[in-house]
């Protein structure tokens, strides 16, 4: 996409989304690629180098939770795991994060559900925020979903269990085969119901449930903009397509949304279809 064509899509998006009630952002691990962490999927994406965990590793963390843990604690984890940990401990949130963030506290964007675990839109300064697949730095209660800091659980014996309910906890990020937490399901189908225009932000929207959410926006009449380096399977159902880096094109996109949403400061840009 050129950066006139760019620029063009951006102008679409950003009315798109300044005549909607209520905007949604749902991210991928595209959004991080600027902030060093790989994606999943995709020519470099770390499954496809080094394959996709087991879909049975919930079972097998039920299974022996001893074992996990000892692993989880001793920090030997597989090559794949090792290289995804020590990129997104070395990250920081990126130009993409902070737009969200600029958007959220503008009022326009309402609500954040990402798939990444990376704890960089919380680092940003996102606030509604529903992190759909856990967060790294957090362990959870299995029984009763309490979340806390990963260093406020003292580990005595294995698995540690929950002060609340005594359900046994294990690290917030949801693993292959463990259904999405209660609340965090909850949550992001409320925000979903209510959303008329969803920002899909580096997501390649394969993983279920967050690959439903485009297609309930749109069958409602919602629209759907599409901000991705690559297609994906929504591409084809997307009002506005940004063909670019998450950081480029969402700086563009709040950038112009917020211009727009600003009073006349007699710069002549004060809607959209004016120049
Ligand atoms: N800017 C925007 N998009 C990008 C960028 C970038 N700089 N770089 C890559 N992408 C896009 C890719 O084209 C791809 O569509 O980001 C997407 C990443 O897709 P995946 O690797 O499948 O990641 P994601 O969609 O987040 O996967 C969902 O799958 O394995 C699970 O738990 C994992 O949360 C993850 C879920």
């Amino acid at each position: 996409m050129t950066r006139t064509e760019l620029e063009e899509r951006v102008e679409e998006a950003a009315l798109l989304v300044s005549e909607s009630e209520y905007v949604v952002a749902l991210c991928g691990a595209g959004v991080s690629v600027e902030s060093g962490v790989p994606t999943f999927r995709g020519p470099d994406g770390l499954w496809t180098r080094l394959g996709q965990p087991s879909t049975n590793s919930y079972r097998e963390f039920l299974d022996d939770p001893k074992s996990w843990w000892e692993q989880y604690l001793s920090r030997s984890a597989d090559p794949a795991r090792a290289e995804f940990r020590d990129a997104i401990e070395r990250a920081e949130p990126n130009a993409g994060h902070a737009a969200l963030v600029e958007l959220e506290r503008a009022g326009v964007l309402q609500h954040t559900i990402t798939q990444n675990v990376d704890d960089l839109h919380r680092r940003a300064g996102s606030r509604k925020l529903t992190e759909i697949h856990g967060n790294r730095t957090l362990v959870r209660c299995i029984g009763c979903e309490a979340r806390w800091p990963r260093e406020q659980i003292a580990v005595e014996e294995y698995p540690p269990t929950c002060a609340q309910c005594g359900g046994m906890v294990k690290a917030d990020s949801v693993m292959f085969g463990e259904p999405i937490p209660h609340g965090a399901l909850e949550t992001s189908l409320l925000e979903i119901e209510r959303c008329d225009c969803i920002l899909l932000v580096g997501t390649s929207a394969t993983v279920m449930p967050s690959a439903g959410f485009p297609r309930k926006v749109a069958e409602r009449g919602g629209c759907v903009i599409e901000i991705n380096t690559e297609e994906t399977g929504m591409t084809e159902q997307a009002d506005v397509v940004l063909r670019a880096s998450a950081g480029e094109a969402m700086r563009m996109l709040a950038r112009r949304v917020l211009e727009s949403t600003r009073p006349s400061t007699g710069s002549g840009r004060t809607g959209f279809g004016s120049s």
